[in-house]
């Protein structure tokens, strides 16, 4: 709980700053850099953060792009942050959701992002190590020892 707390009030007031975007435009090319600035604000901050922690144990270029795109498949989707918060709560208390449109979809966009993300790097030409990475940052468990190293950057951010 104190997690997601920590992740709203981040979503709130997150700013980009001219450091973010030369971080970003470091690690991403002209057609990454457009699929990305199409996340919201919100998205954006958390994915940057979680890349920034990224470098902090493996500074590879690769590994840090697949960082900065791994929740690239919430472009376009009603996963705002309100839909967001009411998921946790209804998924928390259990309660059934059938009855709205608009729920049933942020859930559907929540929970097929990785493969929809996986599949938008896919026609943008990013490599398959890329591909793999986000495709799977949902993941339970993993042998991938990059792929542990970002769902658990993921994880605290
Ligand atoms: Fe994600």
């Amino acid at each position: 709980m104190k997690y997601r707390i920590k992740q709203l009030l981040y979503a709130l007031f997150y700013r980009s700053s001219k450091k973010e975007h030369d971080f970003v435009a470091n690690y991403l090319n002209d057609i990454e850099k457009n699929l990305f600035y199409r996340l919201r604000g919100s998205e954006q901050g958390h994915s940057i953060r979680v890349a920034k922690r990224c470098v902090k144990l493996k500074d590879d270029s690769e590994f840090i792009k697949a960082a900065l795109l791994h929740d690239v498949g919430k472009v376009d989707t009603n996963l705002n942050l309100f839909m967001k918060s009411l998921l946790v709560f209804v998924e928390k208390f259990n309660i059934k959701i059938s009855f709205s449109k608009t729920l049933i979809s942020a859930q559907e966009s929540k929970n097929s992002h990785s493969e929809r993300g996986a599949a938008l790097l896919k026609s943008i030409g990013c490599s398959e190590y890329v591909i793999n990475l986000v495709k799977n940052h949902h993941k339970e468990s993993t042998d991938n020892k990059d792929l542990k190293l970002l769902i658990e950057c993921d994880n605290k951010e």
